[in-house]
């Protein structure tokens, strides 16, 4: 994995320069995410491949075999990510309510882009700050690396069902 390097106190603009010089390094693309393209072919569901702590963050690598998709979903969390290999499409959503009732959430779809090839890196900030979904709708598999930053609550983040107006903790 590439040298992650982060000030003390990181937040997501740091995160965003870290994943910029990653998705810039070549040996990292030909050693570490070459291969995970290969591996994608068998499996079914979107997976981590890697995950390792850096000081109060946390680099993840997701692989996204065609056609799988998340929850929508948040995180306690800041995060950054970039597309290093394929192509994955992020939804982001608004919330409409309170958030004052138990287990119920009302979402509106704010946004929907496809993130690729040297197309950038997403940000989002904890909870409402970053509802979103991301997905592989493509027939190649794709290749994602996310840095997170700590948890600001006890939770990982939460899980949504927009169709139903429901949300619940994701531990
Ligand atoms: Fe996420």
């Amino acid at each position: 994995m590439p040298d992650i390097r982060l000030p003390q106190k990181p937040t997501v603009e740091d995160a965003a320069d870290v994943l910029r010089r990653i998705s810039a390094d070549r040996d990292f693309l030909g050693t570490c995410v070459l291969p995970l393209l290969g591996e994608a072919a068998k499996a079914r569901g979107w997976y981590v491949a890697h995950s390792s702590a850096h000081g109060p963050c946390t680099l993840q690598v997701f692989v996204w075999p065609p056609g799988t998709a998340t929850r929508v979903h948040d995180h306690s969390s800041w995060g950054a990510f970039c597309c290093v290999a394929g192509s994955v499409v992020e939804e982001r959503y608004g919330r409409l309510d309170d958030g004052r009732t138990p287990e119920h959430a009302r979402l509106r779809r704010l946004w929907r882009r496809r993130w690729g090839g040297r197309s950038g890196i997403s940000t989002v900030l904890p909870y409402e700050g970053g509802i979103h979904r991301l997905a592989n709708p493509s027939a190649e598999p794709a290749v994602s690396v996310h840095l997170y930053g700590p948890r600001s609550g006890k939770i990982d983040g939460r899980d949504y069902a927009p169709l139903r107006d429901y949300v619940c903790d994701r531990v």
